[in-house]
């Protein structure tokens, strides 16, 4: 009888090569295939041997070149052929990253399945702007949620419970939504000027930064053009954007002045 391969469901982290884990690191180097998501940076797959066989299946948004049924399909059909395979996604694979959705395909098809957590956006941009997610006094608890719904649909989330100020919001894939956020969460009760920061290309060398509030981040997040993902932490964290000097602070960021980040800490 044929043996039947694995699929190692394996978190990147936001981009910096540096933030894999070991054990991602060691299971892309074995791998006999590595399929991999739009948002693993050029760096990562660098770092893949030459001769591993290298499918892309990534997703942009609103253009989903591969149905997520096909890159099941692709991931069954490589293991059941008695292949490793390294199924790389930006992140971490379990939050907003699909990963759960594949381990249910591959285990629904009998196949084995081992998950490699990655560095989420959301620590990543935290660590590399050094504005924590939670802060004594400042923020008891966060929350990761969707700036985007499926099939394009009109975002439909609890405002009311995320309008909570001793709560930081993490949003993920809000670029495109983020006059509409910004609203909801001020029309539900946050103070407009309830600090807002973005993060794009957080931990590679094209990262920027912009500090703002819920009454100006879609204009200003319209006017700096941002190209590459883009997540946004709003709550009163933010003030402490730039309170602790950053050593590794990339060469090309802050299109726009920090609001007064000293006045509420
Ligand atoms: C489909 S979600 C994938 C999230 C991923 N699984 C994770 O754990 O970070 C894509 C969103 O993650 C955020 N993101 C991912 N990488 C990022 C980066 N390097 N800088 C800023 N935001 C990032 C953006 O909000 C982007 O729209």
């Amino acid at each position: 009888m044929k043996k039947l391969g694995r699929v190692y469901l394996v978190g990147a982290g936001p981009g910096d090569p540096d933030l894999l884990t070991v054990k991602a690191a060691r299971i892309i180097s074995k791998a006999d295939v590595v399929v991999f998501d739009r948002l693993v940076s050029a760096e990562i797959l660098a770092l893949v041997p030459k001769t591993t066989r290298m499918i892309p299946v990534g997703k942009a948004p609103k253009c989903h070149p591969l149905p997520q049924r096909e890159i099941n399909r692709i991931l069954i059909h490589e293991a059941a052929e008695g292949r490793t395979v390294a199924r790389l996604k930006g992140g971490d694979p379990f939050i907003f990253g699909r990963g759960s959705e594949e381990a249910r395909a591959l285990a629904a098809a009998g196949l084995c399945v081992e998950n490699v957590p990655g560095i989420t956006a959301a620590q990543g941009c935290s660590a590399t702007t050094g504005v924590p997610l939670t802060h004594r006094g400042l923020a008891t608890g966060v929350r990761y949620v969707t700036g985007h719904c499926r099939h394009d649909r009109p975002l439909d989330l609890d405002w009311e419970g995320l309008a909570d100020p001793d709560t930081t919001l993490v949003i993920y894939m809000g670029a495109a939504n983020i006059a509409q956020i910004a609203s909801r969460l001020a029309d539900s009760g946050l103070t407009p000027k309830t600090p807002v920061l973005a993060v794009n290309n957080a931990t590679t060398p094209s990262e920027r930064h912009l500090v703002s509030d819920l009454a100006t981040i879609a204009k200003d997040a319209a006017a700096a053009e941002f190209s590459g993902p883009v997540l946004f932490i709003v709550g009163r964290v933010v003030h402490l954007y730039a309170a602790v000097p950053q050593c590794t602070l990339p060469t090309c960021f802050v299109p726009f002045p920090a609001h007064q980040v000293d006045a509420h800490v």
